[in-house]
Formats: structure tokens, C-alpha cells, sequence
């Protein structure tokens, strides 16, 4: 019975190490997005997963590119790579699929060590239909434009089109089919269905086809989202939203678009899904209409999630550098029914602080925009010069948290992790972790109490911390310094450990004690993690 069992498993290994591609696939399950107690961890191989991420520029996904964007991945230390897919690309002929740049995308990144996501820029990129294939753009008959109050076309989609919606979805479908059959591995770890859906300078269509489902009564699913309870049965989009049912009609139009479309992707194969959103100002946003309307913004999260359910991740792209803004955002896209990810953030170096910001709202991943050296830069929105020396504080965050990465994936996912980052004019910040108030003051020298903190001349300080038991910490920052309290007696720090992670366990390297623990613990711009346990006397 055993030698059967034994020369069963030796045939078995032996048929892996002749098809490295099956061994691969039997090794790595499926990514997946999965929830505890509303928190949310994106699962790669198996286990909680952080994407250190880095968006290259919208015409960077070319072969001829890659030795442009290589160099800017491994400094920045990401180790997942944001792509586009081009639908003008990939289907230049109706039903002709073009795989080889996708391929060399795919091939790029195994070779380079990096997870990839794929963006599908397709009906909708930055609210326009700029990608479709040119034999689409030249049958506007067939493909139309949506029509805005004045009449006039407008320089998006109409959602209405079904011929637009069922040449997107076969196309679609057609990218995840060949995902499936050559990606074993999972290079490809998550996609992005289309980029920023929605509509700028018009806040819904009034074509003939949209006119009509306007006057319709509002689907109930969309209805119980929003709660609102119609008074009478077939309540309109006017009756049911007031002056927002323009704006909530072409959300629930495009979503449902959208969801179509990824559906219809996932039913091929089942990778996590996001769509990302051209926010509006979460503070004081202004009527619809100056902000991208349609898309998954804030207010219209609910009907995304009822009208859209393939859609798994409805995800902020953050170009506001105002600490207010950016943690309101977080907040509202970290929900119980949504994992918060930033696929897009400005690269502008003042944003590399709200990484800590994110990892404190339990992001799934994060990554700066325009990380390549093709020369181009989105300046006034990011950087003025995309180099080493603009990409340094983002550098400096992935390198203090590679190693710890699926930790603290899994800490996140456990609700321990507290992050914060530097606000103008508050030079000191609280964060509550079990028992202990941990403060995190700016601009105080290493030596000495370092009363009336001044703040950093520019708000560059971020801290990050971790609860490993009830006494025990992972800290680290920048620029920064951390102190603990105890509610009841005087804090002593027991052990101060400098470390790392090493295959899962915490290495240590030195332990701090004397100047280096006298006055709190003190970050530079040095990446170090510390194993902290505190006591009381
Ligand atoms: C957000 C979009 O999603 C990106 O593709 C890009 O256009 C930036 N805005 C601006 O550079």
C-alpha cells in the first residue's frame, strides 16, 4: 500500500516537473478578495497580500516602452505593476484579437518579479471613449456618443448603446478567456474594468434611448440602495431623487454597463475586479456636473454595489493634497460592503505620507501615478520631474514595508494596524491601540522631551503602528517621533527591538535602549521597524 502510495506520488511529481505550467497552477490558487468582520485582505497565493503598487503612464504599456519603465519599478520597490490594455490595441479588426502586447506585458513582469494589474481602457477612459478600436469610431451611428440637455453631442459613451455594451463585453471577455489559459501563475493578480466611467460636462444622457429609461420607474434595487421608499408604486427618477435624479440615473446607467461587462469577464474567469472613480471634492463637492458624473463617486456608492455586483472593489483615484480630503476619502471608501484600495494616487512626493494614512484605513494597496521615465509628467497634478530624487519618499515607504508585507497584509486584515500621516499646523497626532494611547509628534529634535512640537517645516512625518499582543508593537515612520501611554500608570519600554522579516519571522538586528528610547522613539528618513513591548510601574 505504501510503495503504491509512494510510486503515485512520484509519478505525480514527476508530471510537475514536466509541465512547470500545471505545478505552478497547483501551487497557486486563484487571487481572490475575501471579508471578516468587514475588513477586507486581497488573497494572492494563498494569503494576504499588500500591493506596493506603481501605475505607469497612460502610453507607456508598449513593448518598446518597458526599458523605460523598468528602471523607475525597481527603484520605487513595487511589486505590483498597474498596465493598461488598449481595446484600439487588441481588437483591430471586429472579433480579431491582438495578444501579443498583452503577452509581452505579462511575460515583462514575470521576468521582472512583479504581480501586474491590468486596466481595461475601453468605452470609458477619463469619462471619454478615446480607446475604442478605430472601426468603432468610425461608425458613430452604431457606436453613439451620449447627447446632453442642449442637444449636442457629448464626448462620452452613451451607456444606452447595446451594439457599444456587446462589442466591449466580447472584447472583454476575450482578454479574460486568454488570461485564464496563459496565466497559470497569476502574474495577474486583479483588473481594473475601464478607467474612471463616467461623464465630464454633462451629467447624464438625454438621448432618445436614455430620455426613455428616464421616464421609466426607477429598479427597485436602486431604490432600497439609495433607501428611499417612493411614495406610490412606479416612482420616477424625479419623484424618487428630487435634483439629484439626473446624476443618480447616469451612475445607475453606466454601473450597470460596467457590471455588465465585467460579469461577462468574470464568468470566463474569476480574477477581483475594480473600477476606479474620478472623485468629487468629499468636503464641499459642489453640484454634479463639476465633477465627472456617473462614475463611482461617493455619493453614489450604493447604487454602483446594487447595479454592479461583479464589480468587487469601487476604488478612489487621490489627486487632493489636503490631509482632510485625502482621510475623508479613505473613510468613504473603506466600507463594510467595500475593500479600500487606492489604485491611483499623485506622485507628487508631498503624497507619499498618506501611504501610512491608508495602511491605517486597511487598504488592500496603494499606488502613485506616472511612475515611469518615458519623460512625461501630469505636473500640476503630480510630480515636476518624475526622478529618483521625486520618487524617494515613495521608494523609502515600499522599502520599509516590503519585507513585512504579508504581515502586515494580515494585520490589517485583523484590525491592529494604525497609521497616520503629517497634517499642516498639528504637530502632534493620538492613535488608540488597546490599552495604550500611542502619540506621534512632528519636528522635535532625537535628544531631549521635545515639548511644543513645532511640526516639520513640510508636513513629510508619517508613523505606523501594529499591535502584535496586548503589550507588544511593530512601529515605524519617518520623521517622526512615537511615544506610548498607559491609561493608568508610567510607561517603561521593556524591550525596543530593531529588526525585520525574514520568511515570517521578525529577525532582530539590535536591540535600543539609552538616547535611542530615553525620549520616545525617533525616525528619520532611515527605513527601520521596531518590535516594541511596553510595560507600566
Ligand atoms: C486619472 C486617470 O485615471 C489617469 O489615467 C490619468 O489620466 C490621470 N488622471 C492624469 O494624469
Amino acid at each position: 500500500m505504501a510503495g503504491v502510495r509512494s510510486r503515485t506520488l512520484r509519478a505525480l511529481a514527476l508530471a510537475l516537473l514536466a509541465f512547470p505550467a500545471v505545478a505552478q497552477a497547483v501551487d497557486r490558487p486563484l487571487p481572490r478578495l475575501v471579508r471578516k468582520e468587514g475588513r477586507y485582505a486581497l488573497l494572492v497565493d494563498g494569503a494576504p497580500f499588500l500591493i506596493l503598487g506603481a501605475q505607469i503612464n497612460n502610453s507607456s504599456a508598449w513593448p518598446a516602452v518597458m526599458p523605460q519603465v523598468w528602471p523607475a519599478i525597481k527603484y520605487l520597490g513595487a511589486n505590483t505593476v498597474e498596465m493598461p490594455v488598449y481595446w484600439e490595441q487588441f481588437e483591430p479588426q471586429p472579433g480579431d484579437f491582438d495578444y501579443s502586447v498583452v503577452d509581452a506585458l505579462v511575460a515583462q513582469c514575470r521576468k521582472n518579479d512583479v504581480r501586474l494589474i491590468l486596466l481595461w481602457f475601453a468605452t470609458w477612459k477619463n469619462g471619454s471613449p478615446h480607446y475604442v478600436p478605430l472601426w468603432m469610431k468610425q461608425d458613430p451611428a452604431r457606436f453613439p456618443r451620449m447627447v446632453g440637455a442642449n442637444g449636442r453631442a457629448v464626448d462620452s459613451a452613451s451607456p444606452f448603446s447595446r451594439d457599444t455594451l456587446e462589442a466591449d463585453k466580447r472584447a472583454f471577455v476575450a482578454l479574460m478567456r486568454h488570461l485564464k489559459k496563459t496565466d497559470p501563475q497569476h502574474t495577474v493578480i486583479m483588473v481594473q474594468v475601464e478607467n474612471e466611467a463616467g461623464t465630464w460636462g454633462a451629467v447624464r444622457d438625454f438621448s432618445a434611448p436614455a430620455q426613455k429609461a428616464f421616464d421609466s420607474p426607477v429598479p427597485a434595487e436602486v431604490l432600497s440602495a439609495m433607501s428611499v421608499r417612493p411614495r406610490g408604486a412606479n416612482a420616477g427618477w424625479k419623484q424618487a431623487f428630487g435634483k439629484d435624479a439626473d446624476e443618480y440615473f447616469h451612475a445607475w446607467a453606466v454601473a450597470r454597463y460596467v457590471g455588465e461587462v465585467a460579469a461577462a469577464g468574470k464568468a470566463e474567469y474569476p480574477l477581483p475586479l475594480y473600477a476606479n472613480a474620478a472623485l468629487r471634492d468629499p468636503l464641499s463637492p459642489g453640484p454634479a456636473g463639476s465633477y465627472e458624473s456617473g462614475g463611482p463617486t461617493d455619493n453614489v456608492l450604493p447604487i454602483w454595489k446594487a447595479a454592479a455586483p461583479a464589480i468587487d472593489v469601487l476604488a478612489p483615484d487621490i489627486y487632493m493634497d489636503d490631509h482632510a480630503k485625502v482621510e475623508r476619502i479613505l473613510e468613504l471608501y473603506r466600507r463594510p460592503d467595500n475593500a479600500l484600495l487606492v489604485p491611483e494616487i499623485s506622485n507628487a512626493p508631498q503624497y507619499a505620507r498618506y501611504f501610512f494614512l491608508a495602511l491605517g484605513h486597511e487598504t488592500i494597496g496603494f499606488a502613485p501615478f506616472g511612475i515611469d521615465y518615458t519623460r512625461y509628467v501630469n505636473f500640476p497634478l503630480g510630480a515636476k520631474k518624475l526622478d529618483e530624487e521625486a520618487l524617494a519618499p515613495f521608494a523609502m515607504n515600499y522599502r520599509l514595508v516590503a519585507p513585512m508585507m504579508r504581515e502586515l497584509a494580515q494585520l490589517g486584515f485583523d484590525g491592529k494596524v494604525r497609521g497616520v500621516a503629517e497634517k499642516n499646523g498639528t504637530p502632534a497626532q493620538a492613535l488608540e491601540l488597546g490599552a495604550w494611547k500611542v502619540t506621534v509628534t512632528y519636528g522635535v529634535p532625537q535628544f531631549g522631551f521635545g515639548n511644543n512640537p513645532p511640526g516639520n517645516a513640510d508636513p513629510i512625518g508619517r508613523a505606523l503602528v501594529a499591535q502584535l499582543a496586548d503589550n507588544q508593537f511593530l512601529v515605524a515612520g519617518f520623521h517622526c517621533r512615537v511615544d506610548f501611554q498607559s491609561a493608568s500608570r508610567q510607561r517603561e519600554y521593556v524591550r525596543v527591538e530593531e529588526g525585520t522579516y525574514e520568511s515570517g519571522a521578525f529577525k532582530v538586528v539590535r536591540i535600543w535602549n539609552g538616547d535611542q528610547t530615553d525620549w520616545g522613539l525617533n525616525f528619520t528618513s532611515t527605513p527601520q521597524i521596531l518590535r516594541v513591548t511596553v510595560g507600566t510601574y
